[in-house]
């Protein structure tokens, strides 16, 4: 039996965060939110969801290179299906962000065309990027804004700490701190987080979370875990998770003096191969379950 992961933080600095987002929401048309392809629900802040309800949205689907490829297009067409704008992007080399004003611009159609009507067609698009921590934003703004890093001026209104970039085509771009919420109840959300890095390791366990993340693998991506640690089927199946810890560490040979297994070591380079795609491509949550 597994514990339950803990995560201890101090939530002041979100709360903060959020209530400049909502102040500078009134000075945007629009949100581009980026999820983690790999955790597709997980990654999106309930807070920032009900925040941004009211406003048009296209949503980033990043990390596209590292998550599982059927899944991908499973999770686009889950996402379409709830009636959302999303583009498929990988910030890291930047595939996919060509389309970004042309997405945003459907994103904003209704608005457009009202202003059209107004005569006032050629206005600026002004767009606010949110997304948890570590979810790419940086990537996806210094991708889009190339290496002209050009800064909008101070403008009346916008929070210190919230930075403006333009883009060319007539896009504005709000930069915003990546948050999470203050209580992440749900326990499978919880691991998500943590293993994709969104979650700090110096907040987590982090042995009990590498626990958590051999059982998923177990469960969702065996032939990963066998292949990237040389364990046979059987030997998966047949011991538990820490068990296949231990076996893994004696592999690596990651040992403290007296030849016990540098189990702190072991769990960060579990969760470091895990994020850097050397099990392969692994998306943690599957369409397939959400719909049961
Ligand atoms: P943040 O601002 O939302 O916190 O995220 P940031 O852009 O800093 O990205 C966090 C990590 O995720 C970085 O890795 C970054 O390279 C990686 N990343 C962002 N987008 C993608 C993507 O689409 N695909 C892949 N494979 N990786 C992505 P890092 O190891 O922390 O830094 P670095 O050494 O890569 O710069």
């Amino acid at each position: 039996m597994l514990d339950a992961i803990n995560i201890h933080w101090f939530p002041g600095h979100m709360t903060r965060a959020n209530r400049k987002m909502q102040q500078s929401l009134k000075l945007v048309d629009c949100v581009a939110e980026i999820i983690d392809a790999r955790i597709p629900i997980s990654s999106r802040n309930p807070e920032l969801i009900k925040m941004t309800q009211n406003k048009p949205k296209l949503l980033l689907f990043n990390k596209t290179d590292i998550a599982d490829p059927l899944q991908n297009s499973s999770w686009i067409t889950y996402y379409k299906n709830k009636g959302f704008n999303i583009l498929s992007i990988d910030a890291k080399t930047g595939k996919g962000l060509n389309k970004f004003s042309s997405a945003l611009r459907v994103s904003l159609k209704d608005k457009i065309q009202q202003w059209e009507k107004k005569g006032m067609g050629l206005r600026k698009i002004r767009v606010m990027v949110v997304g948890i921590p570590n979810v790419g934003k940086s990537s996806c703004i210094n991708r889009l804004v190339g290496n002209k890093k050009a800064k909008v001026e101070d403008r009346p209104g916008v929070t210190r700490g919230n930075q403006w970039f333009y883009l060319s085509g007539g896009v504005e771009l709000l930069d915003t701190p990546g948050v999470l919420w203050p209580k992440i109840s749900d326990q499978i959300m919880g691991e998500n987080l943590a293993f994709t890095g969104a979650v700090r390791d110096h907040v987590i366990d982090i042995e009990g979370v590498a626990l958590r993340f051999i059982n998923r693998m177990v469960s969702s991506y065996p032939d990963n875990l066998c292949q990237r640690y040389k364990l046979t089927k059987e030997f998966i199946n047949t011991h538990s998770p820490l068990e296949i810890f231990y076996e893994i560490g004696r592999k690596r040979g990651l040992l403290i003096s007296g030849g016990e297994i540098d189990t702190q070591r072991l769990s960060q380079m579990l969760l470091d191969e895990f994020r850097m795609a050397r099990l392969g491509r692994i998306t943690l949550e599957k369409v397939e379950d959400i719909k049961k």
